[in-house]
């Protein structure tokens, strides 16, 4: 005979199962409530394919001033780009007085003058000439202040007048001790001939990346949007307009990314447009500047060239570099290395260099021919 009360005893035990289960159930639909309870919060089986989990963070209330730059922005990024018939490309050179390279770029210019328009922001003293190209070519300055937010005002500047000429497509940063790697033609192909603006954007954990950073600038700028960049930007015309137009971001790092600050050294220039663009349309830079500079030295600046320091080898090397490379500031000095990317094809990262010095122009006259074949 079996034993008669083997059965009865364990059923009590498996309906308590069922019963808990499903109250589990109901008490997670409840808990965290989905559009498709049904077809999406059996999280206790497939925890990836479930929408409802984890939770959505609740929306911010936005204030006025968000809402209408976040529409502003998304319609100006939507828009899409007024075709000219003569396109152009502005030259933007932000300097402290004269362009001791200028016969370069008067070599680099001659020949294409309905292709290019060129502007010249001196902030220290009043310029002096040596190539006809760049007389009249001054725009009213103001003191640019180094790391300051002075500095961003003095780009935006040179942005709103390059901006009144309405075939240029295109706006290049460039500084007083920049020169051109290519001939102008091949330049002017690889800026007009792709959707991107180039800003130098990347993620830096360590203290002259995310150490900058300040709470202050909550709730509109979060530590995750932070991101670093070089100052030399190349810009598209839909951008360039975006910047002129934001003033909620721009108000932000004005008053909270500035030298010796909350004992700390943040500044504007390399972080406002990498930060801005990384937040409102990364897909659209490059994350990489076309401007190459060497920071392999470690030291506080950049490498800078001297007339013996200029020949054909260097020239070559730099304008063969394929790879864009970041390093991070942090003890491990983590080297972030990509190739560069044009319209999905690797190409050659590099248009222009810095920082060559006054006495290298009479190397680069002669070399330039040579090494701007391409
Ligand atoms: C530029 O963007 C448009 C869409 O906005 C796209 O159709 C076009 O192919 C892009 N051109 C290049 C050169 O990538
Ligand atoms: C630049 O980086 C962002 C992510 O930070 C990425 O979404 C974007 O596709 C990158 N741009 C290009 C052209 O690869
Ligand atoms: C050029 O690159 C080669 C190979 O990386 C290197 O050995 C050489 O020192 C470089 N020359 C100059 C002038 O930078
Ligand atoms: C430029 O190239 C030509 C031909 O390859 C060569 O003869 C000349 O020496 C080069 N000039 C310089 C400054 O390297």
């Amino acid at each position: 005979m079996p034993p008669p009360r083997a059965r009865p005893s364990k059923r009590p035990v498996w309906i308590i199962v069922l019963i808990a289960f499903f109250c589990a159930i109901l008490i997670g639909a409840y808990v965290y409530p989905s559009n498709k309870p049904y077809k999406s919060c059996y999280y206790f089986f497939s925890s990836d394919k479930c929408n409802g989990w984890p939770p959505p963070t609740p929306a911010r209330v936005y204030t006025d001033e968000e809402i209408a730059s976040r529409v502003v922005i998304k319609d100006i990024l939507s828009s899409s780009a007024v075709q000219s018939k003569n396109p152009k490309i502005a030259f933007m050179f932000l300097t402290p007085g004269s362009l001791p390279l200028e016969k370069l770029w008067e070599k680099f210019f001659q020949g294409h003058e309905d292709r290019y328009t060129l502007y010249v922001h001196a902030s220290r003293e009043k310029t002096v000439h040596t190539s006809s190209l760049f007389i009249g070519r001054d725009i009213r300055s103001e003191k640019v202040v180094w790391g300051t937010i002075s500095m961003v005002d003095a780009e935006k500047r040179l942005l709103a007048n390059a901006l009144q000429d309405p075939d240029n497509q295109h706006f290049v940063l460039l500084s007083d001790s920049c020169v051109p790697l290519h001939n102008f033609d091949y330049v002017y192909q690889f800026l007009l001939g792709t959707n991107i603006s180039f800003i130098d954007c990347f993620e830096d954990p360590g203290p002259h990346g995310n150490g900058r950073y300040s709470e202050h600038m909550l709730p509109e700028v979060e530590k995750k949007d932070w991101r670093k960049g070089a100052q030399w930007f190349t810009v598209k015309r839909q951008h360039a307009v975006l910047i002129l137009t934001d003033t909620l971001y721009y108000n932000k790092f004005k008053h909270h990314c500035k030298p010796g600050t909350e004992g700390k050294n943040c500044y504007a220039d390399e972080h406002y447009l990498p930060t801005l663009f990384n937040m409102v349309d990364p897909k659209g830079i490059a994350n990489w500047s076309v401007t190459h500079v060497d920071w392999s030295e470690g030291k506080w600046h950049p490498k800078a060239y001297r007339a013996v320091d200029v020949t054909f080898e260097l020239l070559k090397n730099i304008s063969s570099i394929d790879q864009s490379i970041h390093v991070t500031s942090n003890a491990h000095k983590q080297v972030q290395q990509r190739p560069c990317l044009w319209n999905g094809m690797k190409r050659p990262c590099y248009l222009f260099a810095r920082k060559f010095y006054p006495e290298s122009l009479d190397n680069l006259m002669n070399l330039f021919s040579n090494f701007t074949v391409f």
